[in-house]
């Protein structure tokens, strides 16, 4: 009988320091803890640049998210969004704006060659941004894609080409045309058996257009975080909410995957026809998972099995062609294995993983710690953890040994003379730095989030993500943020210099 007891007790103890090794662990760092000093002098022929996505910029097209848009506001629901209550349906403080705003954003459209002009005396050399796939098929029944949209980016094209701003296209940035959404044999979006042909067929049309004129490309933005908001919390179109966590989308993830596959085959055929090298890749979105407590066992269980599934299991699908849940190979996917030519990251701060012993299949997570009133955080409390940033890097460069580009990395953060921002801005620069020079990490490039204050998604408008503030009310009036002459000048000096850091990083 003790016998049995001692065993029990033992056996428990073992668990329990087993799920502890495993876990993950809360760091005590905000910055990574490395001693060298300024100036941060960034490797030669470093992208600089900033990062803007079709529907948050350019006027309404014919997309799912423009139904949205226009659903929300027919319904009255857009009051303002909070974490904790249900949100589907609802678009954030949407009615606070006019019709001309939802409908131009930030006029954009007629307003981009100013803004690029911009970019460029920010001195970049780089410009991220989407193609719109309903500005080139807004219907179903077309063949041909539409010249107006064609016309559109070719412009586009043309004004960054005439500034020598290097182009880097993404081509799903959260939104597909509204047409894609009609029911099939019962299946709408990724989901209809035509998906990849219809997906395909506007990717080949952008091949054939715009192949020329872009070396670097990002088939899909943020597939998972996609999945996660639109099909398990349901606060982006298509709105569900689907039981049975992560697998219950895995086959939609299988779905994207294969759609990363073509596209990728059919930029790298066209661009063999042209007898050009490029880099396709996607953007992943990460978060430094932690354990809210790093005393409880399942809190840094959860964290560890959190950041698997959500940060690395679709890039590890890419690198090695086999779809995994949980550990388990779920589907190998033909001619998946190897497809990305640089990894994509974007990268926003750390997410805290809280268990419930009395019920361990499910946990609480946090976007900043509740009890830590110190916490630097954005307006939109998401915690601020430059030291994520680096291991995420770091972590990136020792699973896939591949070039690394900062796709997006940014803060909502309001004011003009934004020191927030600023501190964001240099804090998370040297942690790209960091990550070159103490991990070794071969990163060539950073897109900040976001060139101009923009459409935050069901956020709506009050979120400001811009270097260059937008003034919605008063004819979209653009005026630069502080941060931008920082970025400028980090860009000019291809460093951080002393000043800079002194000035920003405290
Ligand atoms: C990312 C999205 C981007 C923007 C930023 C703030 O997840 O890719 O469009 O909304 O967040």
């Amino acid at each position: 009988m003790w016998y049995l007891l001692g065993v029990f007790i033992l056996g428990g103890v073992g668990v329990w320091w087993f799920i502890r090794w495993i876990g993950a662990l809360r760091h005590p760092h905000y910055l990574s803890p490395f001693t060298d000093a300024p100036p941060y002098q960034f490797p030669e022929g470093f992208w600089w640049g900033t990062a803007t996505a079709a529907q948050q910029v350019e006027s309404q097209q014919n997309t799912d998210w423009t139904a949205f848009e226009k659903r929300a506001m027919a319904e009255g629901k857009f009051e303002k969004y909070t974490p904790e209550a249900n949100n589907i349906g609802h678009i954030h403080q949407l009615g606070d704006y006019p019709a001309e705003v939802i409908a131009k954003k930030t006029d954009y459209d007629a307003r981009f060659g100013e803004d690029l002009d911009t970019a460029a005396a920010m001195k970049h050399n780089a410009y991220r941004f989407s193609i719109c796939w309903a500005r080139l098929f807004p219907t179903a029944e077309q063949t041909e894609a539409s010249e107006e949209g064609l016309r559109y980016y070719a412009a586009i094209f043309d004004k960054l080409e005439t500034l020598g701003i290097k182009p880097s296209v993404t081509l799903f940035h959260f939104t597909t045309p509204a047409w894609f959404w009609e029911e099939k044999q019962g299946k709408r979006g990724w989901e209809r058996s035509d998906a990849l042909d219809q997906f395909g067929r506007f990717v080949q049309v952008v091949a054939e257009h715009f192949g020329g004129r872009c070396a670097h490309w990002c088939t899909l933005n943020e597939p998972v975080g996609w999945l996660y908001t639109s099909y398990l919390v349901g606060v982006f179109p298509p709105h569900e909410q689907r039981k049975g966590g992560l697998l219950a989308v895995a086959r939609l993830a299988v779905r994207l995957l294969e759609a990363h596959t073509l596209a990728y085959d059919i930029l790298k055929a066209d661009a063999a026809k042209r007898n050009k090298t490029i880099s396709v890749g996607i953007a992943k979105h990460t978060r430094a998972f932690e354990p809210y407590r790093n005393g409880a066992p399942l809190d840094r269980l959860a964290a560890r099995i959190a950041e698997q599934s959500f940060v690395w299991d679709f890039l590890d699908a890419i690198h090695t062609g086999t779809y995994k849940v949980m550990g388990t190979p779920f589907q190998k996917i033909p001619g998946l294995a190897g497809k990305m030519d640089y990894v994509g990251i974007n990268y926003y701060g750390r997410f805290y993983l809280k268990s419930d012993v009395f019920s361990p299949q499910r946990f609480s997570l946090f976007m900043h710690d509740p009890h830590d009133p110190n916490e630097r955080k954005s307006e939109l409390d998401w915690a601020l953890y430059p030291h994520g940033f680096y291991r995420i890097l770091q972590a990136s460069h020792q699973r896939y040994q591949r070039p690394i580009y900062v796709l997006e990395n940014g803060i909502d953060c309001r004011s003009l003379d934004d020191t927030q921002r600023q501190h964001f801005l240099v804090t998370h620069l040297r942690e790209v730095w960091n990550a070159i020079h103490h991990a070794k990490a071969d990163i060539r490039g950073y897109f900040h989030w976001s060139l101009l204050d923009n459409f935050e998604w069901a956020e709506g408008f009050t979120s400001r993500f811009g270097l260059i503030h937008v003034d919605y009310l008063h004819d979209f009036q653009r005026t630069p943020r502080k941060s931008a002459e920082v970025y400028t000048q980090i860009i000019q000096d291809n460093a951080i210099s002393p000043e800079h850091w002194e000035t920003a990083a405290f």
